[in-house]
């Protein structure tokens, strides 16, 4: 790619309440690039070059929500399925603002093979866009999300922990493992490793609830249907963790006790969490 066509190219957006820095180069159209500050829609996404324009725009949007269905709803807490091919117009301006903030991953401007999984948080104004992830309705590589993105005014508050627990609620109820597509950002690793560590040590934790000094009775299949986090991310966290060992010809899964106080302290902290019982959904075949 041409480095000129790369550099960042947007200075600045409004998006309801947030005025955001982008990261990343974004290909907006020419029009819109080197204006001071460009205005989005929060409800539709649609961007516009001035204020005045973004004025006339939301006497006319009666959007309060994205398009699509929503499946889940707990608390002020929402997530809404959008079909790209439905809704093509919404996907590709969900694609454009997701990209300020994406360095690596090339821009879909086919959205038709995937869904976006949009989490808002809700008030009297309506329902407010807090980050998203996109899955491919068809992959040959089990991979349960494409992109993921928190908006930066949201990030290191667990949202990013809270949209990646509910891409793997959804590949529970398709029955099968997933992973997130490659290759993931620092960012992205340092979360996926966070909620892998804490997702696997809570299933550990759980099968040896009694026998407080025996390993945990549970093969690394088990915690895999369990949690639906694919083999190879199941194996290179409890290798990361130092926690498979070789006794006596075979391998077992010990635990420490610094390991299980920093994991409950940890858990104590984690107040965002998917409640499945809420989510309304069944997989598309
Ligand atoms: N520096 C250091 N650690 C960071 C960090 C930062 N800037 N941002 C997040 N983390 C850590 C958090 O401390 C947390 O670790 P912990 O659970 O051990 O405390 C973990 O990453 C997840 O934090 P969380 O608040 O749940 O995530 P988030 O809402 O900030 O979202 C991303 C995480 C990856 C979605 C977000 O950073 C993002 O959208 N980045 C840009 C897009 C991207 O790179 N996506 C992934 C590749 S497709
Ligand atoms: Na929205």
């Amino acid at each position: 790619d041409d480095v000129v066509t790369r550099m960042k190219n947007i200075e600045l957006i409004e998006l309801g309440r947030h005025r955001i820095k982008p990261w990343y180069f974004s290909p907006y159209p020419q029009e819109l690039v080197n204006l001071p500050c460009i205005f989005i829609c929060e409800f539709c996404l649609k961007y516009v070059k001035s204020q005045k324009s973004l004025q006339r725009h939301l006497t006319k949007c009666t959007l309060k929500h994205p398009p699509g269905n929503e499946i889940y709803r707990k608390g002020n807490i929402s997530f809404f399925e959008i079909d790209g091919r439905k809704n093509k117009a919404y996907a590709q301006n969900l694609c454009l603002v997701a990209k300020l903030f994406l360095d690596h991953k090339t821009l879909y401007y086919d959205t038709d093979p995937f869904l976006f999984y949009v989490m808002c948080e809700m008030d009297d104004r309506g329902f407010h866009i807090v980050g998203y992830f996109s899955k491919e309705k068809e992959s040959s590589e089990d991979y349960n999300v494409a992109c993921i993105l928190t908006l930066p005014q949201y990030q290191r508050k667990g949202f990013g922990k809270l949209l990646i627990e509910f891409s793997y609620e959804l590949s529970k109820y398709e029955g099968k493992t997933g992973s997130p597509e490659k290759p993931l950002s620092d960012l992205g690793l340092l979360s996926y490793r966070s909620y892998w560590t804490h997702a696997i040590l809570s299933v550990l934790l759980d099968c040896k609830k009694t026998e407080d000094d025996l390993p945990p009775n549970i093969t690394i299949n088990e915690i895999c249907e369990q949690t639906s986090i694919k083999k190879e991310d199941v194996i290179s966290t409890l290798q990361k963790l130092n926690l498979i060992n070789y006794y006596k010809g075979q391998y077992i899964l010990t635990l420490n006790k610094e390991l299980i106080e920093k994991h409950h302290k940890e858990m104590g902290k984690r107040s965002l969490r998917i409640d499945p019982r809420h989510l309304h959904w069944t997989p598309k075949d």
